[in-house]
């Protein structure tokens, strides 16, 4: 190693010192679960400690506050204003809000892909008996969806186009810019579930013209489960009004009138009712580690962990999924297994943490993972193999 890359180890070591779950385990599941940093933990403290001291003054005071320095953390992550950013307990709820904005009797279809995580599928197939069109594009191998699928598949009564940034299952990146080209030609929107993407790739949502994108705090921007962002183009937002809302929508939501719905201003008017503070104050310290370090030096990172892992799964005969280019992946790679639950019981005895989904076992490096944590990795799923047991 040059001096340069041993300066740059070190670093990113004095990351994974912040992540007590590596003293015990060799974490490689983030595209579930982000580990927890002692930040994240002091941040949640620093929460109940002062809704200990100050009961409900928190609220209008420190609790309020941090809810505003979230959204603006986040907007400038993804290259936002903070006007165009509303805050939600789950990625469901504020898909929910966007959902109620439409009048599916003039264009009903909605068009999406059999790649997208199931929560994205539902907000619409249950609207399928309500007059909702769905039309969901497959995809050959279960690694991407076709662009040109897309161009033919969106048609005058399309009102909406759901396409994931990253493909939860296959880890590829898709052309999210291509998708909002295509939905904006013929007058649909397009939403974009970023949950896989935001953090570990860089995304700046001007550039790619996307009018609606969700994400959360659960993986890799490192904040735990109950915070979600919900990006509205500004463009957009003043031709949307969502029915399904709470008091946090209203424009003058402290005057407490019930006899006049006003909108608020910017994407505030998505939101619903009282944040999860604990959540809140968790995400924030977790976005604070992600653009600490910069999303472009963790993608690079990403980058030379999952060149890595390929070759490594590749030479120890795994058969780890690629299709394309190897730098169109994000950190998420999956290995075809006939019994991936069991291939992921027996690593978590030896204390590797892996995932699984339907026929696939699932590996997701992030920028505190070295290395050696990658062929660690794949050295024990090739060894249960050779014990037959994978
Ligand atoms: C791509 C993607 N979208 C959505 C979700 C979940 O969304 P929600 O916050 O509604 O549970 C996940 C994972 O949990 C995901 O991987």
């Amino acid at each position: 190693m040059t001096d340069i890359a041993v300066t740059a180890e070190a670093r990113w070591l004095a990351y994974r010192r912040e992540f007590p779950i590596f003293e015990r385990v060799t974490y490689f599941n983030s595209c579930s679960l982000g580990a927890l940093s002692r930040r994240v933990a002091a941040a949640v403290r620093r929460f109940t400690d002062l809704w200990d001291a100050r009961g409900a003054a928190a609220w209008y005071g420190p609790w309020l506050d941090e809810v505003e320095q979230l959204r603006s953390r986040f907007a400038s992550l993804i290259g936002a204003t903070p006007e165009e950013v509303a805050i939600f307990p789950s990625v469901t709820a504020a898909l929910t809000a966007v959902a109620s904005c439409f009048d599916y009797r003039s264009r009903p279809g909605v068009v999406l892909s059999e790649l997208e995580f199931p929560t994205t599928v539902y907000q619409w197939l249950a609207k399928v008996p309500a007059g909702v069109r769905l039309q969901t594009l497959p995809s050959q191998e279960k690694m991407t969806v076709a662009l040109d699928a897309y161009e033919r598949a969106i048609g005058p009564d399309t009102q909406l186009v759901v396409g994931s940034h990253v493909y939860f299952t296959s880890g590829v990146i898709q052309d999210i810019a291509a998708l909002a080209h295509f939905a904006h030609a013929k007058g649909a929107y397009c939403l974009i579930d970023a949950y896989q993407s935001i953090g570990q790739v860089p995304v700046n949502v001007r550039d790619t013209g996307v009018d609606f994108l969700v994400t959360g705090g659960l993986k890799w921007l490192l904040g735990g489960p109950g915070i979600a962002y919900l990006y509205v183009r500004r463009e957009v937002t003043a031709l949307m009004h969502p029915t399904d809302v709470g008091w946090f929508a209203h424009r003058r939501q402290f005057d407490f009138d019930i006899t006049r719905w006003d909108d608020a201003d910017g994407a505030r008017r998505f939101e619903g009712g009282t944040p999860a503070v604990a959540a809140v104050y968790a995400g924030r310290a977790g976005l604070e580690i992600v653009t600490e370090i910069g999303a472009q030096a963790l993608r690079e990172r990403q980058i030379e962990h999952v060149r890595h892992l390929v070759l490594a799964a590749e030479q120890a005969g795994l058969h780890p999924r690629v299709s394309g280019p190897v730098d169109q992946l994000a950190g998420i790679l999956t290995i075809p297994r006939p019994n991936p639950k069991a291939v992921v019981a027996a690593l978590a005895e030896q204390g590797v943490i892996i995932d699984h989904r339907p026929g696939l076992i699932r590996l997701s490096p992030y920028f505190y993972n070295t290395i050696e944590d990658c062929d660690r990795v794949v050295q024990a799923i090739a060894e249960l193999e050779q014990q037959r047991i994978a």
